[in-house]
Protein backbone atom coordinates (compact mmCIF):
# COMPACT_ATOMS: atom_id res chain seq x y z
CA UNK A 1 0.00 0.00 0.00
CA UNK A 2 1.69 2.97 -1.26
CA UNK A 3 -0.83 5.02 1.37
CA UNK A 4 -0.69 8.80 0.32
CA UNK A 5 2.33 8.75 -1.91
CA UNK A 6 3.00 8.67 -5.31
CA UNK A 7 5.34 5.96 -5.87
CA UNK A 8 6.52 3.38 -3.40
CA UNK A 9 9.89 4.57 -3.48
CA UNK A 10 8.90 8.18 -2.12
CA UNK A 11 6.98 6.27 0.61
CA UNK A 12 9.98 3.75 1.14
CA UNK A 13 12.40 7.22 1.25
CA UNK A 14 10.13 9.02 3.40
CA UNK A 15 10.06 6.23 6.06
CA UNK A 16 13.76 6.01 7.07
CA UNK A 17 13.88 8.10 10.23
CA UNK A 18 11.37 5.28 11.71
CA UNK A 19 13.03 1.82 10.08
CA UNK A 20 16.51 3.36 10.66
CA UNK A 21 15.29 3.61 14.22
CA UNK A 22 14.17 0.03 14.46
CA UNK A 23 17.08 -0.69 13.10
CA UNK A 24 19.29 0.91 15.21
CA UNK A 25 17.34 -0.04 18.28
CA UNK A 26 17.91 -3.99 17.52
CA UNK A 27 21.88 -3.32 17.08
CA UNK A 28 22.49 -1.04 20.07
CA UNK A 29 21.91 -1.82 23.61
CA UNK A 30 20.51 1.91 24.30
CA UNK A 31 20.30 1.76 28.22
CA UNK A 32 24.52 0.94 28.27
CA UNK A 33 25.85 2.56 25.21
CA UNK A 34 27.37 -0.11 23.63
CA UNK A 35 26.54 -1.53 20.43
CA UNK A 36 25.45 -5.70 20.34
CA UNK A 37 27.94 -8.53 19.48
CA UNK A 38 25.55 -11.12 17.52
CA UNK A 39 25.92 -14.58 19.21
CA UNK A 40 29.03 -16.67 17.79
CA UNK A 41 31.22 -13.63 16.23
CA UNK A 42 34.33 -13.38 18.28
CA UNK A 43 35.65 -10.13 17.07
CA UNK A 44 38.71 -10.77 18.93
CA UNK A 45 39.89 -13.55 17.26
CA UNK A 46 39.81 -12.52 13.97
CA UNK A 47 42.23 -11.02 12.11
CA UNK A 48 40.31 -9.89 8.67
CA UNK A 49 36.88 -9.42 7.61
CA UNK A 50 35.68 -10.58 3.90
CA UNK A 51 32.76 -8.35 2.73
CA UNK A 52 30.45 -9.12 -0.36
CA UNK A 53 27.56 -7.75 -1.80
CA UNK A 54 25.96 -6.17 -5.18
CA UNK A 55 24.72 -2.72 -6.18
CA UNK A 56 23.30 -0.58 -3.85
CA UNK A 57 24.38 -3.91 -0.94
CA UNK A 58 28.08 -3.17 -2.18
CA UNK A 59 28.05 0.53 -1.47
CA UNK A 60 27.12 0.17 1.75
CA UNK A 61 29.53 -2.62 2.25
CA UNK A 62 32.32 0.23 0.94
CA UNK A 63 31.10 2.41 3.73
CA UNK A 64 31.41 -0.40 6.22
CA UNK A 65 35.03 -0.69 4.97
CA UNK A 66 36.37 2.74 6.55
CA UNK A 67 34.54 1.87 9.60
CA UNK A 68 35.81 -1.71 10.20
CA UNK A 69 39.10 -0.41 9.23
CA UNK A 70 38.88 2.70 11.45
CA UNK A 71 37.42 1.82 14.54
CA UNK A 72 37.97 -1.91 14.68
CA UNK A 73 41.53 -2.01 13.11
CA UNK A 74 40.44 -5.13 11.01
CA UNK A 75 41.52 -5.21 7.15
CA UNK A 76 38.68 -5.44 5.16
CA UNK A 77 38.50 -7.56 1.77
CA UNK A 78 35.38 -6.71 -0.38
CA UNK A 79 34.38 -7.05 -3.78
CA UNK A 80 31.20 -6.81 -5.73
CA UNK A 81 29.86 -10.76 -5.57
CA UNK A 82 30.19 -11.56 -8.99
CA UNK A 83 33.93 -10.98 -8.74
CA UNK A 84 35.03 -11.93 -6.01
CA UNK A 85 35.12 -16.00 -6.31
CA UNK A 86 37.79 -15.16 -9.87
CA UNK A 87 39.71 -13.46 -7.89
CA UNK A 88 40.21 -16.44 -5.79
CA UNK A 89 40.87 -14.11 -3.00
CA UNK A 90 42.92 -16.59 -0.09
CA UNK A 91 40.21 -16.85 2.73
CA UNK A 92 41.13 -18.25 6.15
CA UNK A 93 39.77 -21.13 7.43
CA UNK A 94 37.80 -20.12 10.66
CA UNK A 95 37.39 -16.34 9.11
CA UNK A 96 34.28 -14.42 8.78
CA UNK A 97 32.55 -13.23 5.27
CA UNK A 98 29.92 -10.95 5.72
CA UNK A 99 27.20 -10.73 3.02
CA UNK A 100 24.80 -7.73 2.64
CA UNK A 101 21.87 -8.33 0.71
CA UNK A 102 17.96 -6.58 0.66
CA UNK A 103 16.24 -9.44 -1.00
CA UNK A 104 18.43 -12.28 0.40
CA UNK A 105 17.84 -14.41 -2.82
CA UNK A 106 20.87 -12.63 -5.21
CA UNK A 107 22.52 -15.78 -7.21
CA UNK A 108 26.07 -13.82 -7.18
CA UNK A 109 26.25 -13.17 -3.58
CA UNK A 110 24.64 -16.64 -2.70
CA UNK A 111 27.57 -18.13 -4.63
CA UNK A 112 29.68 -16.18 -2.81
CA UNK A 113 28.53 -17.05 0.38
CA UNK A 114 28.61 -20.88 -0.50
CA UNK A 115 32.52 -20.27 -1.95
CA UNK A 116 33.48 -19.12 1.27
CA UNK A 117 31.68 -21.33 3.34
CA UNK A 118 33.51 -24.39 1.31
CA UNK A 119 36.81 -22.41 1.98
CA UNK A 120 35.65 -23.07 5.86
CA UNK A 121 34.72 -19.65 6.35
CA UNK A 122 31.80 -18.41 8.99
CA UNK A 123 28.74 -16.78 7.33
CA UNK A 124 27.27 -13.58 8.57
CA UNK A 125 24.37 -11.73 6.36
CA UNK A 126 22.96 -8.45 6.83
CA UNK A 127 19.26 -9.37 5.37
CA UNK A 128 16.15 -7.56 4.91
CA UNK A 129 14.26 -10.70 4.35
CA UNK A 130 14.93 -13.46 7.50
CA UNK A 131 13.18 -16.04 5.51
CA UNK A 132 15.59 -15.54 2.56
CA UNK A 133 18.34 -18.41 1.21
CA UNK A 134 21.00 -15.98 2.56
CA UNK A 135 19.28 -15.67 5.90
CA UNK A 136 19.03 -19.14 5.76
CA UNK A 137 22.34 -20.27 4.92
CA UNK A 138 24.16 -18.06 7.42
CA UNK A 139 25.40 -18.82 10.42
CA UNK A 140 24.46 -15.44 12.28
CA UNK A 141 21.50 -12.88 10.78
CA UNK A 142 22.36 -9.04 11.14
CA UNK A 143 18.97 -7.90 10.39
CA UNK A 144 17.73 -4.67 8.82
CA UNK A 145 14.43 -3.98 9.85
CA UNK A 146 13.36 -1.45 6.84
CA UNK A 147 10.05 -3.31 6.38
CA UNK A 148 8.57 -5.08 2.87
CA UNK A 149 11.11 -2.99 0.29
CA UNK A 150 8.77 -2.69 -2.70
CA UNK A 151 10.25 0.03 -5.18
CA UNK A 152 13.12 -1.83 -7.50
CA UNK A 153 15.59 1.09 -6.39
CA UNK A 154 16.57 0.57 -3.24
CA UNK A 155 16.36 3.24 -0.76
CA UNK A 156 15.18 2.38 3.09
CA UNK A 157 17.07 -1.01 2.75
CA UNK A 158 20.29 0.99 2.17
CA UNK A 159 20.21 3.19 5.15
CA UNK A 160 19.51 0.52 7.64
CA UNK A 161 22.53 -1.85 5.87
CA UNK A 162 24.53 1.40 6.77
CA UNK A 163 23.13 1.23 10.25
CA UNK A 164 23.31 -2.27 10.95
CA UNK A 165 26.98 -2.51 10.05
CA UNK A 166 27.96 1.08 12.06
CA UNK A 167 26.73 -0.59 15.31
CA UNK A 168 28.69 -3.84 13.71
CA UNK A 169 31.85 -2.22 13.59
CA UNK A 170 31.59 -0.18 16.47
CA UNK A 171 30.77 -3.65 18.21
CA UNK A 172 34.28 -4.80 16.53
CA UNK A 173 36.33 -2.02 18.03
CA UNK A 174 35.13 -2.85 21.43
CA UNK A 175 35.75 -6.49 21.21
CA UNK A 176 39.06 -5.85 20.00
CA UNK A 177 39.93 -3.32 22.47
CA UNK A 178 40.50 -0.06 20.00
CA UNK A 179 37.47 1.49 21.27
CA UNK A 180 37.54 2.97 24.91
CA UNK A 181 34.01 3.09 26.64
CA UNK A 182 34.09 6.76 26.24
CA UNK A 183 34.84 6.93 22.39
CA UNK A 184 31.61 3.69 22.13
CA UNK A 185 29.73 6.08 23.96
CA UNK A 186 29.83 8.88 21.35
CA UNK A 187 29.40 7.01 18.95
CA UNK A 188 26.56 5.45 19.63
CA UNK A 189 25.17 8.92 20.26
CA UNK A 190 26.11 9.93 17.07
CA UNK A 191 24.28 7.07 15.86
CA UNK A 192 21.07 7.66 18.26
CA UNK A 193 20.87 10.76 16.51
CA UNK A 194 20.35 9.61 13.15
CA UNK A 195 16.39 9.40 12.57
CA UNK A 196 16.10 12.86 13.82
CA UNK A 197 18.58 13.94 11.74
CA UNK A 198 16.90 12.33 8.86
CA UNK A 199 14.03 13.92 9.29
CA UNK A 200 15.66 17.43 9.10
CA UNK A 201 17.35 15.95 5.76
CA UNK A 202 14.07 15.12 4.47
CA UNK A 203 12.90 18.64 4.46
CA UNK A 204 15.23 19.28 1.63
CA UNK A 205 12.53 17.34 -0.74
CA UNK A 206 11.10 21.16 -1.90
CA UNK A 207 14.35 22.33 -2.95
CA UNK A 208 16.00 18.93 -4.61
CA UNK A 209 12.25 18.90 -6.56
CA UNK A 210 12.90 22.51 -8.14
CA UNK A 211 16.78 21.51 -8.59
CA UNK A 212 15.13 18.07 -10.56
CA UNK A 213 13.97 19.60 -13.36
CA UNK A 214 17.23 21.45 -14.34
CA UNK A 215 18.96 17.22 -13.82
CA UNK A 216 15.97 16.37 -16.20
CA UNK A 217 17.69 17.82 -18.99
CA UNK A 218 20.60 16.51 -18.76
CA UNK A 219 22.20 13.74 -20.94
CA UNK A 220 24.93 13.03 -17.69
CA UNK A 221 25.85 13.52 -14.55
CA UNK A 222 29.16 13.25 -12.70
CA UNK A 223 28.83 12.29 -8.35
CA UNK A 224 31.99 13.23 -6.52
CA UNK A 225 33.31 12.18 -2.65
CA UNK A 226 36.32 11.74 -0.66
CA UNK A 227 36.68 8.71 2.52
CA UNK A 228 32.98 7.54 3.26
CA UNK A 229 30.94 10.28 0.74
CA UNK A 230 33.02 8.30 -2.26
CA UNK A 231 30.53 5.56 -1.87
CA UNK A 232 27.64 7.94 -1.21
CA UNK A 233 28.46 9.36 -4.70
CA UNK A 234 28.84 6.03 -6.17
CA UNK A 235 25.49 5.13 -4.95
CA UNK A 236 23.78 8.73 -5.94
CA UNK A 237 24.73 8.10 -9.20
CA UNK A 238 23.55 4.40 -9.50
CA UNK A 239 20.73 5.79 -8.18
CA UNK A 240 19.82 8.43 -11.06
CA UNK A 241 20.85 6.07 -13.57
CA UNK A 242 18.73 3.38 -12.80
CA UNK A 243 15.39 5.14 -12.81
CA UNK A 244 15.73 8.61 -15.07
CA UNK A 245 17.97 6.36 -17.31
CA UNK A 246 20.47 9.58 -17.26
CA UNK A 247 24.36 8.35 -17.64
CA UNK A 248 25.66 9.47 -14.23
CA UNK A 249 29.11 8.27 -12.94
CA UNK A 250 30.44 8.32 -8.56
CA UNK A 251 34.30 9.23 -9.06
CA UNK A 252 36.16 9.40 -6.00
CA UNK A 253 36.77 13.42 -5.63
CA UNK A 254 40.65 12.92 -6.27
CA UNK A 255 40.13 10.94 -9.50
CA UNK A 256 38.62 13.80 -11.72
CA UNK A 257 41.68 15.22 -12.56
CA UNK A 258 42.89 11.31 -13.78
CA UNK A 259 40.39 11.52 -15.95
CA UNK A 260 36.64 12.38 -15.70
CA UNK A 261 37.62 15.68 -16.20
CA UNK A 262 37.98 15.88 -19.54
CA UNK A 263 33.64 15.41 -19.53
CA UNK A 264 33.05 18.86 -17.85
CA UNK A 265 31.76 21.74 -19.53
CA UNK A 266 28.07 23.61 -19.02
CA UNK A 267 25.85 20.72 -19.89
CA UNK A 268 27.21 18.36 -17.02
CA UNK A 269 25.80 18.76 -13.77
CA UNK A 270 28.50 17.72 -11.06
CA UNK A 271 26.51 16.18 -7.57
CA UNK A 272 29.68 17.34 -4.94
CA UNK A 273 29.09 15.23 -1.68
CA UNK A 274 30.68 16.78 0.84
CA UNK A 275 30.55 16.73 4.58
CA UNK A 276 32.28 19.57 6.84
CA UNK A 277 34.76 17.09 7.56
CA UNK A 278 38.70 16.11 7.61
CA UNK A 279 38.33 15.82 4.12
CA UNK A 280 36.39 18.93 3.15
CA UNK A 281 38.99 21.45 1.93
CA UNK A 282 40.36 18.69 -0.79
CA UNK A 283 37.01 17.70 -1.62
CA UNK A 284 36.14 21.66 -2.47
CA UNK A 285 39.57 22.75 -4.00
CA UNK A 286 37.81 19.66 -6.80
CA UNK A 287 35.06 21.58 -6.84
CA UNK A 288 36.42 24.50 -7.90
CA UNK A 289 38.78 23.25 -10.63
CA UNK A 290 34.71 21.41 -11.82
CA UNK A 291 33.67 24.98 -11.45
CA UNK A 292 36.71 26.75 -13.32
CA UNK A 293 35.55 24.86 -16.48
CA UNK A 294 31.91 26.17 -16.64
CA UNK A 295 30.40 22.78 -14.69
CA UNK A 296 27.20 23.02 -12.66
CA UNK A 297 28.24 22.57 -9.23
CA UNK A 298 25.27 20.76 -6.56
CA UNK A 299 27.48 21.15 -3.21
CA UNK A 300 25.53 18.53 -0.88
CA UNK A 301 26.80 20.32 2.70
CA UNK A 302 25.81 20.92 5.83
CA UNK A 303 25.90 24.96 6.95
CA UNK A 304 29.68 25.03 7.88
CA UNK A 305 30.64 23.53 4.39
CA UNK A 306 28.02 26.11 2.86
CA UNK A 307 30.02 29.01 3.96
CA UNK A 308 33.40 28.08 3.56
CA UNK A 309 32.79 26.60 -0.36
CA UNK A 310 30.75 29.78 -1.17
CA UNK A 311 28.81 29.96 -4.34
CA UNK A 312 27.69 27.24 -6.36
CA UNK A 313 24.85 26.25 -9.04
CA UNK A 314 22.86 25.05 -5.74
CA UNK A 315 24.12 23.98 -2.51
CA UNK A 316 21.70 21.46 -0.51
CA UNK A 317 22.62 22.00 3.38
CA UNK A 318 22.22 19.07 5.81
CA UNK A 319 21.72 18.83 9.30
CA UNK A 320 25.23 18.86 10.89
CA UNK A 321 26.01 15.85 11.98
CA UNK A 322 29.55 13.35 13.56
CA UNK A 323 31.38 12.79 10.35
CA UNK A 324 30.92 8.79 11.21
CA UNK A 325 26.88 8.58 10.76
CA UNK A 326 27.50 11.53 7.63
CA UNK A 327 26.51 8.64 4.85
CA UNK A 328 23.28 7.48 6.43
CA UNK A 329 21.95 11.48 5.72
CA UNK A 330 23.82 12.31 2.79
CA UNK A 331 22.19 9.11 1.38
CA UNK A 332 18.92 11.10 1.05
CA UNK A 333 19.40 13.70 -0.70
CA UNK A 334 21.02 11.33 -3.34
CA UNK A 335 17.44 9.31 -3.34
CA UNK A 336 15.30 12.73 -3.00
CA UNK A 337 17.32 14.08 -6.50
CA UNK A 338 17.08 11.32 -8.16
CA UNK A 339 13.82 10.26 -7.72
CA UNK A 340 12.22 13.59 -8.86
CA UNK A 341 14.28 13.64 -11.56
CA UNK A 342 12.82 10.41 -12.94
CA UNK A 343 9.38 11.74 -11.72
CA UNK A 344 9.99 15.38 -13.60
CA UNK A 345 10.73 12.58 -16.85
CA UNK A 346 7.66 10.79 -16.42
CA UNK A 347 9.65 7.19 -16.35
CA UNK A 348 8.42 4.39 -14.35
CA UNK A 349 9.67 5.17 -10.92
CA UNK A 350 8.97 1.83 -8.91
CA UNK A 351 9.72 -0.57 -12.01
CA UNK A 352 12.67 0.75 -13.86
CA UNK A 353 13.43 -0.64 -17.39
CA UNK A 354 15.43 -3.97 -17.81
CA UNK A 355 15.31 -4.00 -13.81
CA UNK A 356 13.99 -6.56 -11.55
CA UNK A 357 14.09 -6.41 -7.85
CA UNK A 358 15.44 -9.27 -6.95
CA UNK A 359 18.39 -11.21 -9.58
CA UNK A 360 18.66 -14.67 -9.47
CA UNK A 361 20.90 -15.39 -12.11
CA UNK A 362 24.44 -14.79 -11.97
C1 LIG B 1 19.88 -0.59 -6.72
C2 LIG B 1 19.46 -1.94 -6.39
C3 LIG B 1 20.37 -3.08 -6.73
C4 LIG B 1 20.45 -4.05 -5.55
C5 LIG B 1 21.26 -5.29 -5.92
C6 LIG B 1 21.43 -6.23 -4.75
O1 LIG B 1 18.93 0.34 -6.35
O2 LIG B 1 18.42 -2.12 -5.84
O3 LIG B 1 21.64 -2.63 -7.10
O4 LIG B 1 21.02 -3.37 -4.47
O5 LIG B 1 20.61 -5.95 -6.98
O6 LIG B 1 20.20 -6.71 -4.30
P1 LIG B 1 20.07 -7.43 -2.91
O7 LIG B 1 20.39 -6.41 -1.87
O8 LIG B 1 18.64 -7.88 -2.85
O9 LIG B 1 21.06 -8.55 -2.88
Amino acid sequence: DKGNYRHFMAKEIAEQPEVVGHTLAHHLDMANMRARVPDGIDFATLDRLAISACGTAFYAGLVARYWFEKFARMPVDIDIASEFRYREPPLKEGGLAIMISQSGETADTLATLRHCREQGMQIASVCNVPTSTIARDSDAVLPTLAGPEIGVASTKAFTCQLATLAALAVAAGRARKVLTAEDEFRLVNALIEVPRLMTETLKLEPQIERLAKTFAHSRDALYLGRGTSYPIALEGALKLKEISYIHAEGYAAGELKHGPIALIDEDVPVVVVAPFDQLFEKTVSNMQEVQARGGKVVLITDAEGAIVAGETFETLIVPTSYAFVSPLIYAIPMQLLAYHTAVFMGTDVDQPRNLAKSVTVE
